[in-house]
Protein backbone atom coordinates (compact mmCIF):
# COMPACT_ATOMS: atom_id res chain seq x y z
CA UNK A 1 0.00 0.00 0.00
CA UNK A 2 1.50 3.32 -0.49
CA UNK A 3 1.54 5.90 1.64
CA UNK A 4 -1.18 8.28 -0.06
CA UNK A 5 -3.44 5.20 0.34
CA UNK A 6 -2.39 4.78 4.04
CA UNK A 7 -3.25 8.27 4.96
CA UNK A 8 0.23 8.20 7.14
CA UNK A 9 0.71 11.01 9.63
CA UNK A 10 4.10 11.46 9.71
CA UNK A 11 5.27 11.51 5.89
CA UNK A 12 6.71 14.86 4.59
CA UNK A 13 5.97 14.08 1.90
CA UNK A 14 2.74 16.40 -0.01
CA UNK A 15 -1.24 15.21 0.16
CA UNK A 16 -4.15 16.66 -1.21
CA UNK A 17 -6.19 17.59 1.81
CA UNK A 18 -3.24 19.97 2.43
CA UNK A 19 -3.26 22.29 -0.56
CA UNK A 20 -5.65 25.42 0.86
CA UNK A 21 -5.66 25.01 4.65
CA UNK A 22 -1.78 24.96 3.80
CA UNK A 23 -1.60 27.78 1.60
CA UNK A 24 -3.12 29.93 4.29
CA UNK A 25 -0.38 28.74 6.90
CA UNK A 26 2.32 29.33 4.85
CA UNK A 27 4.17 32.58 5.49
CA UNK A 28 4.33 35.16 2.33
CA UNK A 29 7.47 37.48 3.80
CA UNK A 30 11.11 36.27 4.82
CA UNK A 31 10.61 37.56 7.85
CA UNK A 32 7.69 35.79 8.85
CA UNK A 33 9.56 32.71 7.92
CA UNK A 34 10.37 30.58 11.00
CA UNK A 35 13.83 28.76 11.70
CA UNK A 36 16.46 27.74 8.54
CA UNK A 37 18.21 31.15 10.30
CA UNK A 38 21.13 30.27 7.28
CA UNK A 39 19.28 29.56 4.19
CA UNK A 40 17.47 33.22 5.13
CA UNK A 41 20.18 34.68 6.03
CA UNK A 42 21.78 34.09 2.47
CA UNK A 43 18.28 34.72 0.71
CA UNK A 44 17.52 38.10 2.54
CA UNK A 45 21.34 39.03 1.10
CA UNK A 46 20.96 37.84 -2.38
CA UNK A 47 17.68 39.25 -2.63
CA UNK A 48 18.45 42.77 -0.88
CA UNK A 49 21.75 42.80 -3.50
CA UNK A 50 20.05 42.06 -6.91
CA UNK A 51 16.97 44.65 -6.34
CA UNK A 52 19.98 47.47 -5.45
CA UNK A 53 21.12 46.55 -8.76
CA UNK A 54 17.92 46.27 -10.63
CA UNK A 55 18.55 42.73 -11.56
CA UNK A 56 16.95 39.25 -11.37
CA UNK A 57 17.91 37.52 -8.49
CA UNK A 58 20.79 34.58 -9.63
CA UNK A 59 19.27 31.29 -9.90
CA UNK A 60 18.46 29.04 -6.77
CA UNK A 61 18.87 25.86 -5.92
CA UNK A 62 16.83 23.81 -2.75
CA UNK A 63 17.69 20.84 -1.25
CA UNK A 64 16.50 18.78 1.48
CA UNK A 65 13.84 16.30 3.00
CA UNK A 66 10.15 16.73 2.37
CA UNK A 67 7.95 19.37 4.26
CA UNK A 68 10.37 21.40 5.15
CA UNK A 69 9.70 24.76 2.99
CA UNK A 70 11.03 25.09 -0.98
CA UNK A 71 8.43 25.62 -2.00
CA UNK A 72 7.11 28.00 0.68
CA UNK A 73 10.72 29.73 -0.35
CA UNK A 74 10.54 29.68 -3.58
CA UNK A 75 6.78 32.11 -3.19
CA UNK A 76 8.42 34.19 -0.78
CA UNK A 77 11.49 34.92 -3.16
CA UNK A 78 8.69 35.97 -5.60
CA UNK A 79 7.11 38.08 -3.41
CA UNK A 80 10.28 39.89 -2.18
CA UNK A 81 11.32 40.67 -5.32
CA UNK A 82 7.73 41.52 -6.53
CA UNK A 83 7.47 39.65 -9.25
CA UNK A 84 5.32 36.14 -10.35
CA UNK A 85 5.77 32.49 -9.40
CA UNK A 86 5.52 30.22 -12.20
CA UNK A 87 5.15 26.67 -10.45
CA UNK A 88 5.83 23.29 -11.99
CA UNK A 89 8.18 19.86 -11.43
CA UNK A 90 10.27 17.76 -13.30
CA UNK A 91 8.00 14.71 -13.80
CA UNK A 92 5.33 17.34 -15.68
CA UNK A 93 7.94 18.65 -17.88
CA UNK A 94 8.01 15.52 -20.37
CA UNK A 95 9.48 17.12 -23.53
CA UNK A 96 11.33 19.96 -24.78
CA UNK A 97 8.82 22.21 -26.37
CA UNK A 98 6.87 22.08 -22.66
CA UNK A 99 9.55 23.88 -21.05
CA UNK A 100 10.26 25.88 -24.23
CA UNK A 101 6.69 27.20 -23.52
CA UNK A 102 6.83 27.74 -20.27
CA UNK A 103 10.14 29.96 -20.43
CA UNK A 104 9.01 31.69 -23.36
CA UNK A 105 6.52 32.79 -21.64
CA UNK A 106 7.99 33.73 -18.60
CA UNK A 107 8.11 38.10 -17.74
CA UNK A 108 11.25 39.79 -17.19
CA UNK A 109 12.73 38.75 -13.90
CA UNK A 110 9.72 36.47 -12.84
CA UNK A 111 10.75 33.11 -10.78
CA UNK A 112 10.40 29.76 -12.04
CA UNK A 113 10.29 27.52 -9.75
CA UNK A 114 11.28 23.40 -10.57
CA UNK A 115 10.16 21.04 -7.75
CA UNK A 116 11.80 17.78 -7.76
CA UNK A 117 14.38 19.20 -10.39
CA UNK A 118 16.30 16.05 -10.06
CA UNK A 119 13.38 14.20 -12.30
CA UNK A 120 13.72 15.93 -15.27
CA UNK A 121 14.73 13.79 -18.32
CA UNK A 122 18.42 14.70 -19.85
CA UNK A 123 17.33 15.82 -23.03
CA UNK A 124 14.51 18.61 -21.23
CA UNK A 125 17.44 19.42 -19.16
CA UNK A 126 19.72 20.29 -21.89
CA UNK A 127 17.32 23.30 -22.68
CA UNK A 128 17.91 24.44 -19.36
CA UNK A 129 21.50 24.73 -19.99
CA UNK A 130 21.73 27.62 -22.04
CA UNK A 131 18.30 29.31 -20.76
CA UNK A 132 19.92 29.64 -17.47
CA UNK A 133 23.47 30.83 -18.44
CA UNK A 134 22.60 32.77 -21.65
CA UNK A 135 18.85 33.71 -21.27
CA UNK A 136 18.30 32.01 -24.54
CA UNK A 137 16.77 28.80 -25.88
CA UNK A 138 18.04 27.21 -29.36
CA UNK A 139 14.62 25.70 -31.46
CA UNK A 140 15.38 23.73 -34.44
CA UNK A 141 13.31 24.14 -37.36
CA UNK A 142 12.50 21.49 -40.27
CA UNK A 143 13.85 18.06 -40.07
CA UNK A 144 16.79 16.65 -41.77
CA UNK A 145 19.80 18.32 -44.10
CA UNK A 146 17.40 21.57 -44.42
CA UNK A 147 17.03 21.76 -40.13
CA UNK A 148 18.30 24.99 -38.97
CA UNK A 149 18.67 25.93 -35.63
CA UNK A 150 17.13 29.61 -33.73
CA UNK A 151 18.20 31.40 -31.35
CA UNK A 152 15.18 32.53 -29.02
CA UNK A 153 15.92 35.29 -26.63
CA UNK A 154 14.27 34.96 -23.30
CA UNK A 155 13.61 37.27 -20.63
CA UNK A 156 16.15 37.17 -18.01
CA UNK A 157 14.20 34.82 -14.85
CA UNK A 158 15.16 33.41 -11.71
CA UNK A 159 14.90 29.68 -11.40
CA UNK A 160 14.20 27.85 -8.15
CA UNK A 161 15.24 24.26 -8.47
CA UNK A 162 13.90 22.17 -5.58
CA UNK A 163 15.47 18.44 -5.02
CA UNK A 164 15.21 15.67 -2.02
CA UNK A 165 18.07 14.09 -3.74
CA UNK A 166 21.31 16.54 -4.59
CA UNK A 167 23.17 13.69 -5.31
CA UNK A 168 21.01 13.16 -8.59
CA UNK A 169 21.51 16.54 -9.86
CA UNK A 170 24.11 16.35 -12.85
CA UNK A 171 26.64 18.65 -11.96
CA UNK A 172 26.05 20.85 -15.66
CA UNK A 173 22.78 21.78 -13.88
CA UNK A 174 24.19 22.26 -10.41
CA UNK A 175 26.98 24.09 -11.32
CA UNK A 176 24.44 26.55 -13.02
CA UNK A 177 22.71 27.67 -9.86
CA UNK A 178 24.39 30.98 -8.43
CA UNK A 179 23.44 29.55 -4.84
CA UNK A 180 22.94 26.49 -3.10
CA UNK A 181 21.11 26.23 0.04
CA UNK A 182 20.11 22.94 2.14
CA UNK A 183 17.23 23.09 4.09
CA UNK A 184 17.79 20.78 7.56
CA UNK A 185 15.46 19.52 10.18
CA UNK A 186 13.67 22.62 12.30
CA UNK A 187 15.16 22.52 16.41
CA UNK A 188 12.49 21.95 19.12
CA UNK A 189 12.30 25.98 19.36
CA UNK A 190 11.64 26.88 15.75
CA UNK A 191 9.29 23.67 15.39
CA UNK A 192 7.40 24.93 18.65
CA UNK A 193 7.02 28.97 17.54
CA UNK A 194 5.87 27.25 14.13
CA UNK A 195 2.91 25.22 15.63
CA UNK A 196 2.05 28.50 18.17
CA UNK A 197 1.59 30.29 14.75
CA UNK A 198 -0.53 27.76 13.02
CA UNK A 199 -2.62 27.39 16.16
CA UNK A 200 -3.55 31.13 16.15
CA UNK A 201 -4.23 31.49 12.42
CA UNK A 202 -6.93 28.67 13.26
CA UNK A 203 -7.67 30.09 16.43
CA UNK A 204 -7.59 27.15 18.20
CA UNK A 205 -7.20 26.52 22.10
CA UNK A 206 -4.00 25.11 23.15
CA UNK A 207 -1.59 25.13 25.59
CA UNK A 208 2.16 25.61 25.95
CA UNK A 209 2.18 21.78 26.78
CA UNK A 210 0.14 20.92 24.03
CA UNK A 211 2.66 22.66 21.39
CA UNK A 212 5.77 21.19 22.80
CA UNK A 213 4.21 17.71 22.77
CA UNK A 214 3.27 18.08 18.74
CA UNK A 215 6.58 19.74 18.40
CA UNK A 216 8.40 17.22 19.58
CA UNK A 217 6.88 14.59 17.91
CA UNK A 218 6.62 15.94 14.29
CA UNK A 219 9.79 15.06 13.12
CA UNK A 220 11.54 18.94 12.75
CA UNK A 221 8.56 18.66 9.60
CA UNK A 222 6.37 21.73 9.74
CA UNK A 223 4.30 20.21 7.05
CA UNK A 224 3.84 17.01 9.82
CA UNK A 225 3.51 19.28 12.25
CA UNK A 226 0.86 21.10 10.66
CA UNK A 227 -0.87 17.77 9.27
CA UNK A 228 -0.89 15.86 13.40
CA UNK A 229 -2.09 19.44 14.45
CA UNK A 230 -5.14 19.41 12.82
CA UNK A 231 -5.48 15.54 13.83
CA UNK A 232 -4.91 16.44 17.29
CA UNK A 233 -7.76 18.78 16.85
CA UNK A 234 -9.94 16.65 15.75
CA UNK A 235 -8.96 14.01 18.51
CA UNK A 236 -9.21 17.51 21.01
CA UNK A 237 -12.95 17.68 19.81
CA UNK A 238 -14.53 14.62 19.74
CA UNK A 239 -12.57 13.20 23.04
CA UNK A 240 -12.22 16.34 24.67
CA UNK A 241 -13.22 20.00 25.32
CA UNK A 242 -12.03 21.35 22.01
CA UNK A 243 -8.37 22.72 23.82
CA UNK A 244 -5.74 20.73 23.24
CA UNK A 245 -3.47 20.46 26.42
CA UNK A 246 -0.11 18.52 26.65
CA UNK A 247 -2.27 15.15 28.49
CA UNK A 248 -4.61 15.52 24.81
CA UNK A 249 -1.75 15.64 22.58
CA UNK A 250 -0.22 12.59 24.30
CA UNK A 251 -3.58 10.70 24.13
CA UNK A 252 -4.07 11.74 20.07
CA UNK A 253 -0.34 11.08 18.94
CA UNK A 254 -0.34 7.58 20.91
CA UNK A 255 -3.91 6.97 19.03
CA UNK A 256 -2.22 7.89 15.72
CA UNK A 257 0.57 5.70 16.82
CA UNK A 258 3.50 8.29 16.21
CA UNK A 259 5.61 7.71 19.27
CA UNK A 260 7.59 10.71 21.62
CA UNK A 261 10.07 10.78 18.69
CA UNK A 262 8.17 11.12 15.73
CA UNK A 263 8.65 7.87 14.34
CA UNK A 264 5.60 6.16 12.88
CA UNK A 265 4.51 2.62 12.77
CA UNK A 266 6.75 2.14 9.42
CA UNK A 267 9.71 3.78 10.80
CA UNK A 268 9.63 0.83 13.55
CA UNK A 269 8.88 -1.11 11.11
CA UNK A 270 11.93 -0.50 8.66
CA UNK A 271 14.37 -0.16 12.05
CA UNK A 272 13.06 -3.96 12.70
CA UNK A 273 13.48 -5.31 9.56
CA UNK A 274 16.82 -4.86 9.20
CA UNK A 275 17.47 -5.66 13.23
CA UNK A 276 15.10 -9.10 12.29
CA UNK A 277 15.10 -9.67 9.06
CA UNK A 278 18.84 -8.98 8.33
CA UNK A 279 20.53 -9.17 11.56
CA UNK A 280 21.23 -5.21 12.06
CA UNK A 281 22.53 -4.82 8.87
CA UNK A 282 23.96 -3.97 6.05
CA UNK A 283 21.15 -4.41 3.86
CA UNK A 284 20.97 -2.68 0.70
CA UNK A 285 17.86 -0.30 0.40
CA UNK A 286 15.93 -2.24 -2.68
CA UNK A 287 15.62 -5.35 -0.65
CA UNK A 288 14.57 -3.19 2.59
CA UNK A 289 12.01 -1.98 0.38
CA UNK A 290 10.80 -5.19 -0.78
CA UNK A 291 11.08 -6.33 2.79
CA UNK A 292 8.97 -3.81 3.94
CA UNK A 293 6.52 -3.13 0.99
CA UNK A 294 7.53 0.30 1.13
CA UNK A 295 8.73 2.09 -2.55
CA UNK A 296 12.26 2.57 -2.28
CA UNK A 297 12.22 6.58 -3.17
CA UNK A 298 10.07 6.86 -0.67
CA UNK A 299 12.45 5.00 1.93
CA UNK A 300 15.59 7.15 0.91
CA UNK A 301 13.20 10.83 0.55
CA UNK A 302 11.12 10.14 3.70
CA UNK A 303 11.80 7.78 6.55
CA UNK A 304 15.73 7.59 6.51
CA UNK A 305 16.71 11.00 6.77
CA UNK A 306 14.95 11.35 9.94
CA UNK A 307 16.24 7.76 11.24
CA UNK A 308 19.52 8.71 10.39
CA UNK A 309 19.43 12.37 12.20
CA UNK A 310 18.13 10.45 14.99
CA UNK A 311 20.96 8.16 14.83
CA UNK A 312 19.20 5.06 14.62
CA UNK A 313 20.42 4.49 11.05
CA UNK A 314 23.18 4.85 9.15
CA UNK A 315 23.85 4.51 5.25
CA UNK A 316 27.06 2.78 4.33
CA UNK A 317 28.81 1.52 1.07
CA UNK A 318 27.84 -2.50 1.46
CA UNK A 319 24.09 -0.96 2.58
CA UNK A 320 22.06 0.40 5.65
CA UNK A 321 22.57 -0.77 8.98
CA UNK A 322 20.86 -0.38 12.50
CA UNK A 323 22.84 1.39 14.92
CA UNK A 324 23.05 0.92 18.52
CA UNK A 325 20.77 3.89 19.81
CA UNK A 326 18.30 1.93 16.86
CA UNK A 327 18.20 -1.33 18.46
CA UNK A 328 17.60 0.60 22.16
CA UNK A 329 15.00 2.74 21.04
CA UNK A 330 12.59 -0.49 20.34
CA UNK A 331 13.82 -1.88 23.19
CA UNK A 332 16.10 -4.72 21.46
CA UNK A 333 19.27 -5.65 22.79
CA UNK A 334 22.44 -5.13 20.58
CA UNK A 335 23.81 -8.29 19.90
CA UNK A 336 26.99 -8.99 20.83
CA UNK A 337 28.51 -10.73 18.79
CA UNK A 338 28.17 -7.71 16.73
CA UNK A 339 31.21 -6.18 15.75
CA UNK A 340 31.44 -2.59 16.82
CA UNK A 341 33.06 -1.40 13.25
CA UNK A 342 29.51 -2.75 12.07
CA UNK A 343 27.67 -0.38 13.86
CA UNK A 344 30.10 2.72 13.60
CA UNK A 345 30.57 5.02 10.74
CA UNK A 346 33.85 4.23 9.04
CA UNK A 347 35.85 6.70 6.72
CA UNK A 348 34.17 5.74 3.62
CA UNK A 349 30.80 6.22 4.83
CA UNK A 350 29.45 9.12 2.58
CA UNK A 351 25.79 9.47 2.39
CA UNK A 352 25.86 10.33 -1.19
CA UNK A 353 27.88 7.45 -2.60
CA UNK A 354 26.23 4.68 -0.54
CA UNK A 355 25.22 1.69 -2.71
CA UNK A 356 22.33 3.46 -3.92
CA UNK A 357 21.59 6.86 -4.12
N1 LIG B 1 4.68 27.19 8.39
C1 LIG B 1 5.30 26.16 7.82
N2 LIG B 1 6.62 26.36 7.80
C2 LIG B 1 6.84 27.56 8.37
C3 LIG B 1 8.01 28.32 8.65
N3 LIG B 1 9.23 27.88 8.35
N4 LIG B 1 7.84 29.50 9.24
C4 LIG B 1 6.63 29.93 9.56
N5 LIG B 1 5.51 29.26 9.33
C5 LIG B 1 5.60 28.08 8.74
Amino acid sequence: MDEEQSGRMVSGKRQEEDSTVEMSLRPRRLAEYIGQSKVKEGLSIGIQAAQARQEPLDHVLLYGPPGLGKTTLASIIAVEMGVNLRITSGPAIERQGDLVSILTNLKAGDVLFIDEIHRLNRTVEEVLYPAMEDFAVDIVLGKGPSARSMRLNLPRFTLVGATTRLALLTSPLRDRFGSVHRLDFYDQESMERIVGRSAEIFGIDIDDDGIREISARSRGTPRVANRVFKRVRDYAEVRANGSITGEVARQALDQLEVDGLGLDEVDRRILRAIIDMFDGGPVGVDTLAAATSEETDTIMDVYEPYLIQLGFLQRTPRGRVATRRGYEHLGMTVPAARSSSDIQPSFFDDPGKSEST
